[in-house]
């Protein structure tokens, strides 16, 4: 298995990759729309406010995870993770664990402080996430599930309460989504 940046070329596959996994464990309409959310971060995302990662093996993508900016009142340097997917056929297999850290570890030499997520505390927490207050920072959106408001710090600081709105890029703009 290597791991490496999305690039441009990688589109279709990835796209395929999204709604096949979510299509599976969601439903053919949540595949659809997770297949066309990853769509609109590739296409409508600014380049400096997004990157990908891409798991392979053996000349097939079986695994990606994306990263956009998002834009906190403290003017810390940002990230939200939003999706990621593992070829159905290998999850369970530390895939996905090694997918987020490569790309957690790619952020930190960025110079990214923060990484937020919004999911199940029960699995982010294997890669160094922890629930984190709306009073600490704000999500862009009303959450629906609270509980799943996820965040790590990457430059050794400790996540200190700002006040303000946080902003996501347009792909991830859709109150439905929060
Ligand atoms: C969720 C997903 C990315 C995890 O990747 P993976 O490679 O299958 O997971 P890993 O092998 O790295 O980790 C497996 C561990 O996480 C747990 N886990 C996997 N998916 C989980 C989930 N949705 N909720 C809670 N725990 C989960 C497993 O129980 C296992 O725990 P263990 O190590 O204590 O036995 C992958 O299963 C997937 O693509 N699922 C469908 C799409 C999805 O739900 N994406 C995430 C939301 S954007």
């Amino acid at each position: 298995m290597n791991f490496s940046i999305f690039t441009p070329e990688n589109t279709q596959e990835v796209i395929n990759v999204f709604t096949t996994v979510f299509s599976a464990s969601e439903g053919e309409e949540e595949g659809r729309s997770i297949g066309n959310l990853v769509s609109n971060l590739i296409t409508k995302t600014d380049p400096d406010d997004l990157i990908g990662f891409v798991a392979v093996d053996k000349g097939s993508i079986l695994g990606a995870i994306f990263f956009s900016r998002l834009t906190v009142p403290s003017g810390q340097v940002a990230y939200i993770l939003s999706p990621v997917a593992i070829a159905t056929e290998v999850q369970g297999t530390g895939i996905g664990q090694r997918l987020i850290n490569y790309g957690l570890a790619y952020l930190k030499s960025q110079d990214v402080s923060l990484v937020f997520t919004y999911g199940d505390p029960r699995y982010y927490s294997k890669t160094g996430f922890q629930q984190i207050s709306e009073k600490v920072v704000q999500a862009p959106f009303p959450l629906s599930q609270p509980i799943g408001w996820l965040a790590q710090s990457l430059d050794g600081e400790p996540i200190k309460a700002m006040s303000g709105s946080s902003q996501c890029v347009e792909a991830l703009s859709d109150p439905g989504y929060w």
